[in-house]
C-alpha cells in the first residue's frame, strides 16, 4: 500500500483548508468516538467522567488527547514516507501496553474523516476524500504492524 503523489497532494489540501482547526477536529473526533461507539471508552478509564455525551463533550482530557492523536497524524501527513518507521513505537504501545483492539483504529478514522467533512463542507471533494481514505490505510496498517 503506497500513496501517490497525487495522494499527498491532496492530503496537504486537506490539511492546509483545516489547519487552526487541528486540535478542534482531534477533540470532535475524539469525542464522537466515545460516544458514538461506546465500548471504546474502556480504554480510557483514567480520563474521568465519560458517562455521558455532556461528560465527553466538556472533558478536558479528552480535549488534550484529541490534540495528542491529531498531532501524530500531523507527523503522517508531513512525513508521508515513513509513517510505517514513525509509527513503530506507537503501534508498539497501542498493541503490547494499551491492548487497544486494532479494529478500532478504523473506527476513530471514520470519527476524523466525518469531522473532516463536516468542517470542510464542500470543500472535502470526494477526489480529497478517496485519498484520505487510502492516508488512513497507510496509518492503520502502521498501528497494526507490531501487533503479534
Ligand atoms: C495514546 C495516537 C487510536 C487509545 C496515544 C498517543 C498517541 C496516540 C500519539 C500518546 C502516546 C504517548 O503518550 O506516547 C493514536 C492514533 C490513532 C489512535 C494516531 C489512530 C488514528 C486509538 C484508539 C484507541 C486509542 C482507536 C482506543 C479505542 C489510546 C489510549 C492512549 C493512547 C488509551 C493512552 C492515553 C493516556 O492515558 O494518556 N494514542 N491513537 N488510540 N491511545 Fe491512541
Amino acid at each position: 500500500m503506497s500513496l501517490s503523489d497525487k495522494d499527498k497532494q491532496h492530503v496537504q489540501s486537506i490539511w492546509s483548508k483545516a489547519s487552526g482547526r487541528l486540535e478542534d477536529i482531534g477533540n470532535e473526533a475524539l469525542s464522537r468516538l466515545l460516544i458514538v461507539y461506546p465500548w471504546t471508552q474502556r480504554y480510557f478509564g483514567a480520563f474521568g467522567n465519560l458517562t455521558n455525551a455532556a461528560a465527553i463533550l466538556g472533558n478536558a482530557k479528552v480535549a488534550h488527547h484529541g490534540k495528542v492523536v491529531l498531532g501524530a497524524l500531523d507527523k503522517a501527513v508531513q512525513d508521508p514516507e515513513h509513517i510505517t518507521a514513525n509509527y513503530a513505537s506507537l503501534s508498539e504501545l497501542h498493541s503490547t501496553k494499551l491492548h487497544v483492539d486494532p479494529d478500532n483504529f478504523r473506527v476513530l478514522g471514520d470519527c476524523i474523516t466525518i469531522v473532516l467533512a463536516a468542517q470542510l463542507g464542500t470543500g472535502f471533494t470526494v477526489e480529497l476524500n478517496a485519498a484520505f481514505q487510502k492516508f488512513l490505510d497507510v496509518v492503520i496498517a502502521a498501528l497494526r504492524k507490531q501487533y503479534h
